[in-house]
This record gives C-alpha cells, structure tokens and sequence, in this order.
C-alpha cells in the first residue's frame, strides 16, 4: 500500500476516542461534554485547550491550534501527517505500510529526493575508493574520523562526471537532473555541478538528503564552499543543519545550541554535544527560529567568535523580539569557531562555556556599556533605555529584581525608578499589540470579510453549501476559493458535512486546513438568515465584475481592431449594468 485513503483514515478515526488518545499525551480533566489540558503547542498554564469527542477535534482557544486526532499526534510528535495516521492506527491494531516512494507513480518531487539519495550514496562511496586518498588525508588531517564521517554522511565528488552519468543511467532525464540543481550544462553538454571537494549532505527536516555544500580541499583557487541552488526541496534558508538528528537530544535536554557552520556543530558532536544545529551562515531567518520552535525555547547562540559572528548574534536576537525564547550566548575568545576552539582549547573549555552562557540581559548590558559611559548622566539615561527591552521580557519577578538591583548598582539609579520604566514599556507595548490587531481588522476589505463569512456559514449550514455552488460558486482569494470548492466537492460526494471529517479529508494541505480552523474558531453568531447571505454575495460579485471590467478595459486600451473594441465595449457596458 502506498499512502492511505480518505476512507480508510476516516475508518481509523471513527474507531479511535480521541480523548483517550489525547490523553496519553497530556494530563485531560472532564468539564461538562468536553475534556480539558494544558495546551503543548504555547506556553500555557491554565488548562486552554478543549479535546471533544463528539466534535472528533482538539481545540486551543489561547492559541488557536486545532485539528483531528491525527493533526494533534502529528504536532505534538513532529512527525509527518502520515506517521501520524500511523501511529494512530497502530493503537487499534491496524498497521500501515508506509511506501511513498514506488518508482511508477513517484511525482517530480520524489524523483529529486530519490536524485538526491543515489548522489549522497556515491559520494560517500567515493570517499573510500583509490581517487579518496588525498581527500582522507585532508579529513584526517581536520581530524575527522571515520566516525563522524561515517555519522554525518561525508563524501567526496570527483572530476569526471561519472554522477551525471549514472543517474541518466537510471533513467532520469537531463531536465530533471538540471532542476534538481545536480548537474550544470554548457552548449550541449550536461556534467556535475560539484567537482574534487568534499561533500555534506544537507538533510530537511526528516533526515531526507535534499542537498548539499562540497568544500574544496586542495588548493585555494575557487570558493571554500559550494551549495545546491535552490529547488523545489532545497531551500537553505528554511532549514537548520543536523536538524533531524539533533531533533531528540533538543527535545530531552529542552535546550539547543545554535551555531554558524556544519564543521562547528560535527565537531560538537565528537564532545557529546549532539543538541547543536547550524544556520549555515550568518543569514538568519523567520523559519529558522519557527524549526527552533517546535522543539523548545531554550537557545543558546554560539555564533562565530568574529565581528560577522556578532552581527549574526544581533540579528537572531532582533528576529525573536516576540517570541519567548529565552536567549543565552557564548561569544568565543580570539575570534574562534566553536571547531577551531574545541580543537585549540581543548573539551573541557568548550564545555564550562556551554554551561555557563552569558544571559540575554548580562550580553546586553556588556555591549552598551562599551559604547555609552555610564559615569555620565546622559549616558546612563541612554543606557537605561537601550536595556529596559530586555528587562521587560524577563517574566520570573525574582530574577528581575536581580537584574534591577544589578543595574541600579552600576548606575547608581534608583530600583523603583528602573521599575516605572519598565511599566511604562509593558504598556506601551500592550498598546501596540492593540493597534496591531486593530490594523488587522481594518487592513481587511469587506471582500476578505465578505468570503470569510460565507465560509463560515457554509461550514456550519450544510444547505448553505449548494446554495453557494449554485449561486456564487466564486471566491476572490486563491486559498478562500480552493476551500470553498473542496467543500463543495466533499459534500456532493459524501452528502453531509462536518469540519472534523473534512480535516481528515484535507490530510495534508496545511494551507487550507489552517484557513479552515480560523474561520471554524470565529466567535460569530451562527444562525442567519437569507438577505445576509445574499448581501455578502453581491459583494463578492460586486468584487469580480470591477476585476473583469478592469481587465475589459484594459484589453479595450490595446486593442486596435474596431470589431473586437465593439464587442469588448459591449461587454463592458453590459458588466457595469449588472453591478448596479
Ligand atoms: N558557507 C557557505 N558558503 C560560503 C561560506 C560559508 O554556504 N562560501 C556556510 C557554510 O554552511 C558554512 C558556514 O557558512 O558551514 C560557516 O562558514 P565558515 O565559518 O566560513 O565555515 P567553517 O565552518 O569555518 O568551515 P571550515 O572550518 O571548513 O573553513
Ligand atoms: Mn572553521
């Protein structure tokens, strides 16, 4: 069997309790129909989240996350839908085979991870073979041992296009081979990209080889390092290096150690640290710290030891401005990577810095003080200001008054003055939360609420479902549309509708599924009546008869030929009747 159906998922969760289920994870307390627990997907600390086994769904009102059981395992677990379905599966006896990858049906996708694993295989044979001597020497001179490059899966590329060649061997066409960004080509010839460098393959987050960096090794004449061009699998700045592996030793120790290169976080692991991941560069981004995330939120940063190392220390700092990571640093001594430090000042060091990061507060505090001089009234009231961001987001009061009375000592400021600082800035930011969610609402057009409402009812009157398809049957918004049709379809094909099973039949498309639990969370009355139905879709066709007369127009402007101008005009004029 490759993937499961609809139908038979849906049998698997109409056998299952979800409660029981649910329960095996967290603590849940009964409260009226519904079972209660605290949320697993936000810091919670009032039980938020509802689990209803008549509704078969999860539900957190603080945070919003909801879904079927199979949506839970598979966020709680971080494991893909799939494994999910059969995880869940297994509880009830049922086994699922899971075989994405059967060559016949196997989509674009699949075939470049299958690329991609054939290229890491023979690299790493490579490695082994005569053509390997002086890369083993470079390797060993690095200290690299079998061991880790056994681990981390290091190969070597060669320079006579033997990869090109075995793939196209195996039956992949050179337009796949080119997008999958495995092989260049010149004029009329196609070749390997990577030529006589040592090879890392870059994983996504499930352990698949979706790319890779090839460091040269002898000489110095090209680029230390080259990496895949982005693909359709590979897009650098979505991933963290050895992610999958360090996946449970994050999730254990509640702690992750971020780093700047692959080299630094493989030469951690030969220490025992094996919760350390690289960004892979100085580049960091918004989907990086969400990888980060959904393991913990406690993060230590060990960039570079250097000035680039430092400004990428500032920008992650700067990108977790609102989330609740709880930030420690360890900035190393003589501009070093953690691999050089590890192999120049030995384990031990490298160790009492790990357990002894600077604080988020500690780091800031020294950086201001180097620029501003706290013995001078001006600069004390400057240096206040730069470090009451950081005080406000301590949550725990005995460590702030720490922090404070720390501050007041080097200033010579008053704690309770500190302390009114701080206020003031708790309220402003609260205030522009407020704004924020204000613009939100604003910012949305009475197009986008429009469709939000019909969804809502849709979703909740099953009548209203062909009332839409018979009479609209249009949405403006791409992902509005997508769903609205899929509800459409589901319901003509299994003639009733609930949002729970429609979960389940959406499977993966997190896309809808997460517009879907948005609208099926609106606190909106649900009874209605026809005339607001009908006034949200007139404004729904108010919207795409202006989208047509503005392209009629448009096409009126270029066009040359008197006959068709007519006819557009026609069809303008007659556009502009209907709307009014
Ligand atoms: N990097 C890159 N392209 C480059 C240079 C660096 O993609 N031209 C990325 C690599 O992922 C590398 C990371 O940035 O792991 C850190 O770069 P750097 O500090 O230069 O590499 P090191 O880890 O020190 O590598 P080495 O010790 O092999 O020189
Ligand atoms: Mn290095």
């Amino acid at each position: 069997m490759t993937k499961p159906t609809y139908e038979e998922i849906l049998n698997i969760k109409n056998k299952v309790n979800i409660v029981d289920i649910v329960s095996e994870f967290i603590p849940l307390q009964a409260k009226g129909k519904n079972f209660f627990g605290i949320c697993p997907f936000h810091d919670d600390h009032n039980p938020s989240m509802s689990v209803s086994n008549e509704r078969k769904m999860f539900k957190c009102f603080v945070c919003g996350e909801s879904g079927d059981v199979f949506g839970f395992v598979q966020k709680y677990k971080k494991i893909s839908y799939y494994e999910a379905v059969q995880e869940v599966a297994s509880k009830i006896g049922i086994s699922i085979k899971l075989d994405t990858r059967s060559k016949n049906t196997s989509s674009i996708y699949d075939k470049q991870y299958e690329i991609y694993d054939i290229s890491n295989k023979y690299y790493q044979n490579n490695l082994n073979t005569n053509l390997g001597k002086i890369a083993r020497i470079y390797l060993k001179d690095r200290q690299i041992t079998d061991e880790m490059i056994k681990h981390f899966q290091i190969g070597l590329s060669l320079n006579d296009n033997k990869l090109t060649k075995l793939l196209e061997s195996k039956g992949f066409d050179d337009d796949l081979l080119l997008r999958s960004g495995i092989v260049a080509k010149t004029d009329n010839n196609v070749f390997d990209i990577f030529r006589n460098r040592i090879m890392f393959p870059l994983w996504d987050i499930n352990g698949k080889t979706i790319g890779f960096s090839g460091r040269i090794y002898e000489g110095k004449d090209s680029s230390k390092y080259i990496n895949t061009m982005e693909t359709d699998i590979f897009k650098k700045g979505t991933l963290l290096y050895n992610y999958h592996n360090a996946r449970e030793h994050i999730i254990k120790e509640n702690k992750i150690i971020v780093c700047e290169g692959f080299m630094d976080v493989i030469r951690l692991y030969t220490i025992g640290v094996h919760n350390a991941v690289a960004t892979m560069g100085t580049a960091v981004t918004k989907e990086q710290l969400n990888l980060i995330r959904k393991l913990t939120n406690n993060v230590i940063l060990m960039f570079d030891g250097d000035s680039a190392g430092e400004k990428a220390t500032e920008t992650f700092i700067g990108l977790s401005k609102d989330t609740d990571f709880n930030i420690s640093i360890v900035r190393l001594e003589e501009d070093l990577d953690p691999d050089d430090y590890i192999l120049k000042k030995g384990k031990d060091k490298m160790l009492y810095h790990l357990s002894n990061p600077k604080s988020l507060m500690d780091y800031k505090l020294d950086k201001e003080k180097k620029t501003l001089d706290i013995t001078n009234g001006e600069d004390v009231s400057k240096f206040i200001n730069k470090v009451i961001p950081t005080l406000s987001k301590i949550n725990d009061d005995i460590a702030l008054e720490v922090e404070i009375n720390k501050i007041s000592k080097m200033t010579g400021i008053n704690p309770s003055l500190i302390k009114s600082r701080i206020k003031k800035d708790v309220q402003n930011n609260q205030k522009s939360d407020k704004i924020t969610i204000r613009q939100k609402e604003k910012g949305e057009s009475k197009y986008d609420k429009a469709a939000k409402m019909i969804l809502f009812y849709m979703i909740n009157h099953n009548n209203l479902i062909l009332y839409y398809f018979n009479n609209l049957c249009y949405l403006p918004d791409d992902i509005d549309r997508d769903l609205a049709s899929k509800i459409v379809l589901f319901y003509k094909k299994y003639e009733s509708f609930n949002v729970s099973d429609f979960i389940t039949y959406l499977e993966e498309d997190t896309k809808l599924i997460n517009r879907l639990t948005e609208i099926d969370n609106l606190d909106y009355k649900k009874e209605y009546t026809m005339e607001e139905i009908d006034g949200y879709f007139k404004i729904i066709k108010e919207y795409s008869n202006k989208k047509q007369i503005n392209e009629l127009s448009n096409k009126l402007k270029n066009e040359t030929n008197e006959v068709v101008r007519k006819e557009l005009a026609k069809r303008i004029e007659k556009l502009i009747k209907e709307s009014k």
